[in-house]
């Protein structure tokens, strides 16, 4: 009898299977999750190479205790860089990448990113100000502007206007292509980087006006250090590796590129889905700005991450449907045993997020918002992770939950709000959600505290589901 078990998988064509995956990848997985069980194996990698997907809480556990030595991330497994470059974060493995996250991590982390508190109060206060009364938002396209924003001041400083918007601008073009599928493809197949639409030459050109811009950003304060800068790229142009030895400037752009590149997407996507899911509830909209109005008119930022009911809402919509339904691939270096499984070097390990954050004898009722789940118990950092785990944990956690946290609280308090009533109808997406981009809400009026509290003046803490 064979010693380890070999993961199952669907028998289809493997083309078949490809697009199933690029069509419809949270139905794909479901399916499969409820086929084949906590691992299986999908050819829907390049060449339609295997990809063994991991579903198991045990095995995450012991994947995420695993060494870089023994199963590592990188361009080897993600083989991406065309944007980020090859000295992203996101790029390196093994002792590059160690060096790297120890010089970044303390840029990123706990009281660091708290100066930026203010500023992301600011920034949200300015946008929603701008919007008018009973015109259907899309919140969506809001919260990225914010995102590259607060981007642009948190990593550069941004003191040249023009350049800072112009760059701004660069970013969004480069997110929001207008073929976005004709783009995606042409990754894959180069033949259709020579059409007549010109797709491929457009990314290029984007992608040249984006490294000028960050090339003479770095030079400027190259040339004109100033210690009292709290910007980012201030502070990585400081540091120093173990050896004594500075960032390079090839570094330096594709770090700042990389951390730039994430708030706008991730966070503002996950952002737009909790606007609706928290206006979706009244229950849960009621109890949080019931929770958000105990602190007062100006409330220190810092209580305002901590509030518990926020903190839960958090939690839950960065459960129910995460952004990144995937951690990174991991590439297995040496030979792997998680569980009743061995792989073997080169097989390529996709942890699913979005499979076991919707596992029901974890989360009951897991297709419902229930951020009272996180107030009840506490979750293994194997059953919940919507920043990946081990040693290629986003780095951007405490950022983005302060940015996230800070956003959503300032907006909620001082504005009453609700989704527009013609939205198109939510489809399944591994849960019942509009898409993203077709998330609008509806600005009713600026809000006050007493105003609110005259209101709902009997709302029940307890019991909300
Ligand atoms: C809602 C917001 C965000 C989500 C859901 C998210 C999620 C993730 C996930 C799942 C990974 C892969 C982890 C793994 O494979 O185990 C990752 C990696 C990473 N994230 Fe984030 N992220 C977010 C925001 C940010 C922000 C704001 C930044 C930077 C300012 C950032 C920078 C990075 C970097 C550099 C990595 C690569 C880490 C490494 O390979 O060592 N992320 N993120």
């Amino acid at each position: 009898m064979a010693k380890y078990k070999v993961p199952n998988g669907p028998k289809s064509y493997p083309c078949w299977q490809k697009l199933q995956w690029l069509i419809r990848q949270e139905g794909y997985l479901q399916d499969c999750f409820h086929k084949y069980g906590d691992v299986f194996t999908l050819k829907v990698g390049p060449d339609f190479s295997p990809y063994v997907f991991i579903c198991s809480p045990q095995m995450m556990q012991e994947l995420f205790a695993a060494g870089p030595q023994q199963v590592d991330s990188g361009v080897e497994a993600t083989n991406n860089p065309f944007l980020l470059g090859e000295r992203s974060l996101v790029s390196l493995s093994g002792k590059r990448h160690r060096q790297q996250r120890k010089l970044l991590a303390p840029c990123l982390h706990g009281e660091r990113v708290q100066v930026y508190s203010q500023l992301i109060r600011e920034l949200a206060e300015e946008m929603a100000s701008g919007w008018s009364i009973g015109q259907p938002i899309p919140i969506y396209q809001s919260l990225q502007s914010i995102f590259l924003d607060l981007g642009n001041k948190i990593l550069l400083g941004s003191k040249d206007r023009p350049r800072s918007q112009k760059l701004r601008q660069l970013l969004l073009e480069i997110m929001n292509p207008k073929r976005p599928i004709l783009r995606a493809m042409s990754f894959y197949l180069p033949f259709l980087r020579w059409g007549p639409l010109n797709v491929w030459a457009n990314l290029l050109k984007e992608k040249q006006e984006i490294d000028d811009i960050l090339y003479a950003e770095i030079r400027e304060h190259r040339e004109n250090p100033d210690p009292s800068q709290t910007d980012i790229l201030s502070v990585m142009i400081a540091s120093r590796y173990d050896t004594g030895e500075p960032m390079t400037d090839l570094e330096l752009r594709d770090e700042v590129i990389t951390l730039m590149a994430q708030s706008p997407e991730v966070a503002g996507t996950s952002l737009a889905r909790a606007f609706y899911w928290i206006l979706y509830k009244p229950q849960v909209y009621e109890k949080l700005l019931e929770e958000l109005d105990s602190l007062g008119d100006d409330p220190d930022p810092q209580e305002i991450i901590r509030l518990p009911y926020l903190d839960a809402v958090y939690k839950e919509f960065m459960r129910i449907y995460p952004t990144a339904v995937l951690t990174f691939p991991r590439v297995v270096k040496k030979t792997l045993q998680l569980q009743d499984y061995q792989f073997e070097p080169g097989t390529i390990l996709l942890p699913c997020i979005h499979l076991i954050h919707h596992r029901e004898d974890i989360y009951p009722q897991a297709k419902e918002f229930k951020p009272e789940r996180f107030l009840e118990r506490d979750f293994a950092p194997y059953e919940y992770f919507p920043f990946g785990g081990g040693h290629r944990r986003c780095i951007g956690t405490m950022l983005a939950q302060l940015e996230m946290k800070l956003v959503l609280a300032t907006i909620l308090s001082g504005w009453e709000l609700a989704l527009d009533s013609n939205m198109p109808k939510p489809s399944y997406q591994g849960a019942l959600l509009p898409s993203t981009n077709n998330i609008r809400i509806v600005m009713k009026g600026k809000r006050t505290r007493s105003q609110i509290r005259s209101k709902t003046p009997d709302v029940n803490l307890s019991g909300v589901n």
